[in-house]
């Protein structure tokens, strides 16, 4: 048996990956940027069986994600996962996964990302790959797009790229850099009635596509600038209109993908409120999903979290700052 236990960060885009020029592969449209968070994190243990699929009968992967054993389309796209690791040791060794988030899994924080961040690394390394970072990018980015940049700490940028292996995430800033902080309104538990892996595929045909990704680079290099300089109020702004541009795409694309909530709304009037009646530099983003990310500097965290406790509207609070790239850990799952 070889074993392998990573813990991986999520990450929250400030500069957003919507929509695939790739599906196979997921290569984006666009490059985008995202901060690593340190206390939203998936903990996965990869074991592989060294014996031949034969001499095992073809018995299938084992997968455990938070307690609750994976069967059917669920465990596909991790057995999918598995597949191209064992195509690149050559080998075809069952595995046991065990995975575990530290956060629930309907938070609006994306578990993809840490998730199959973690998968990647456990599983190459418990496999003897010596694959260097850059590599591992990649090969995470095949399980869910957003996963290639929780392959590094701190802040990073996902490289759009035009294949395989230029389609890659590399840091730009490590976590010390800037203690900027995201603090998720969870407004509502449902589940999402569209994947993001659904989303990206019909992101194409809103009229807004096209014209929003044209409008991204020199976003992207505000938002760039912006964390070099430590400067919320120019990456502020910025986030936010992406943020309301790919949620134009997803209203306007067929269908229609309406992720938010009558709370989603709430909460960004009170930010816009908050900011211009209080003079708090505090500024949303949005995922696929009805919640709201809050980011601000360390020292606006407790009036933010105070002021969020009053909305009707908000169910649960988390809060975390940057965090490191994947952390390999003594004790398995
Ligand atoms: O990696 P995916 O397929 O779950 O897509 C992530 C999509 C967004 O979270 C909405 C944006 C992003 O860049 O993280």
């Amino acid at each position: 048996m070889r074993k392998c236990t990573v813990r991986a960060g999520s990450n929250i885009a400030f500069i957003k990956y919507w929509g695939v020029a790739d599906p196979a592969l997921n290569l984006p449209l666009s490059n985008s940027i995202s901060m690593t968070l340190a206390d939203a994190y998936t903990v996965t243990t990869v074991a592989w069986e060294e014996r031949p699929a034969q001499a095992r009968g073809e018995a299938p992967d084992e997968i455990v994600l938070d307690g609750v054993r994976l069967e059917g389309e669920a465990a596909q796209r991790i057995v999918a996962h598995l597949d191209r690791l064992r195509a690149l040791a050559q080998v075809d060794w069952r595995a046991r996964v065990v995975s575990q988030n530290n956060f629930p899994a309907a938070a609006g924080i994306a578990s993809s990302a840490s998730g199959f961040a973690a998968l990647t690394v456990a599983g190459c390394r418990a496999l003897g790959l010596e694959l260097s970072p850059t590599r591992l990018s990649a090969l995470a980015r095949r399980g869910s797009g957003s996963a290639c940049r929780s392959i590094f700490g701190g802040f990073v940028e996902w490289e759009q790229g035009h294949d395989d292996t230029t389609s890659v995430a590399r840091p730009l800033f490590p976590a010390e850099h800037w203690d900027l902080h995201d603090v998720v309104a969870v407004v509502s538990r449902a589940a999402k009635a569209v994947s993001s892996a659904g989303g990206h595929q019909v992101a194409a045909t809103s009229p807004f596509n096209a014209a929003r990704i044209a409008s991204l680079p020199p976003l992207l290099a505000t938002v760039r600038d912006a964390i070099a300089a430590r400067d919320i109020s120019r990456l502020g702004p910025a986030i936010e209109q992406d943020a309301l541009a790919m949620h134009g795409v997803m209203m306007t694309s067929h269908p229609s993908l309406l992720y938010w909530q009558p709370g989603t709304v709430e909460v960004l009037h009170a930010v816009r409120r908050w900011r211009q009646e209080e003079g708090l530099a505090v500024y949303f983003t949005i995922d696929a999903g009805p919640n709201v990310h809050l980011i601000c500097e360390q020292d606006q965290v407790g009036p933010v979290v105070q002021r969020l406790q009053q909305l009707a509207s908000v169910q649960q609070i988390l809060v975390s700052g940057p965090g490191p790239g994947p952390v390999e850990l003594d004790e398995h799952l």
